[in-house]
């Protein structure tokens, strides 16, 4: 999928769904507070979710005090949605409407979150492209937590095919650099209520080798 082809698509995704109409919405992103919280993230801690759409993990983060964040995803529609929802608290959120793997970072983060936008990239150059700035934008210590289908997770999501992964093959595929210091598998239950294996990891940014 071509970077055009694969905006529109979630454009079209998010101007012709509600919230709870997608598969992977959550009223409250439970494992990824935890995973953020084990992270050590602290009120004044960089923290970006990558490929964060409409979720509500930022009005979680907002309410809990958190004081720099960063929500960054391929849909304008997406964002305005979410700030919308979050009203004035929005303007303490920056908002970057990017493709991950054309983004140029301009600062680093200390944690880097992401569920369910890197298992989107299935070619090895948009992987690696994703790879590449992700190491770029995590700070040496930093941590990054990254949520995809497991190996026995569905093959698809939103129409589109998927790269599935436990922790090892994830581990394997960001390569040096990224330390693997946490796994859980998760059981996601969709709005219509059928369930989807996945899998959290959290890696630990070490010092380039
Ligand atoms: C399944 S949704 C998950 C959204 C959110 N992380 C959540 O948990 O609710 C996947 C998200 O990844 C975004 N996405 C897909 N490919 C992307 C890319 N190349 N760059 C940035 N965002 C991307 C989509 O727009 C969409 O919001």
């Amino acid at each position: 999928m071509n970077d055009l082809s694969r905006q529109h698509h979630w454009e079209k995704v998010y101007t012709t769904r509600g919230e709870s109409e997608v598969s992977w919405f959550q009223e409250t992103p439970a494992l990824s507070l935890e995973l953020i919280a084990l992270a050590g993230a602290m009120p004044n801690s960089a923290i970006i979710d990558i490929g964060g759409g409409a979720s509500r993990l930022v009005d979680h983060l907002v309410s809990r005090g958190f004081q720099d964040l960063t929500v960054l995803d391929l849909s304008a529609a997406a964002l305005a949605s979410a700030r919308s929802r979050i009203g004035a608290k929005a303007d303490r959120v920056t908002w970057i409407t990017a493709d991950v793997t054309l983004w140029q970072p301009s600062r680093s983060y200390d944690i880097c979150h992401d569920r369910a936008a890197f298992h989107f990239l299935t070619e090895r150059n948009d992987q690696a492209a994703y790879i590449a700035r992700l190491r770029r934008a995590l700070r040496v210590g930093g941590h990054a937590i990254i949520a995809t289908f497991a190996p026995d997770g569905p093959e698809r999501c939103s129409g589109l095919m998927v790269s599935r992964y436990d922790a090892d093959s994830l581990a394997a595929q960001l390569g040096a650099g990224f330390e693997l210091i946490d796994t859980r598998r998760h059981e996601h239950t969709t709005p219509w209520g059928s369930v989807q294996k996945f899998q959290f990891s959290t890696f630990r940014r070490a010092a380039d080798v």
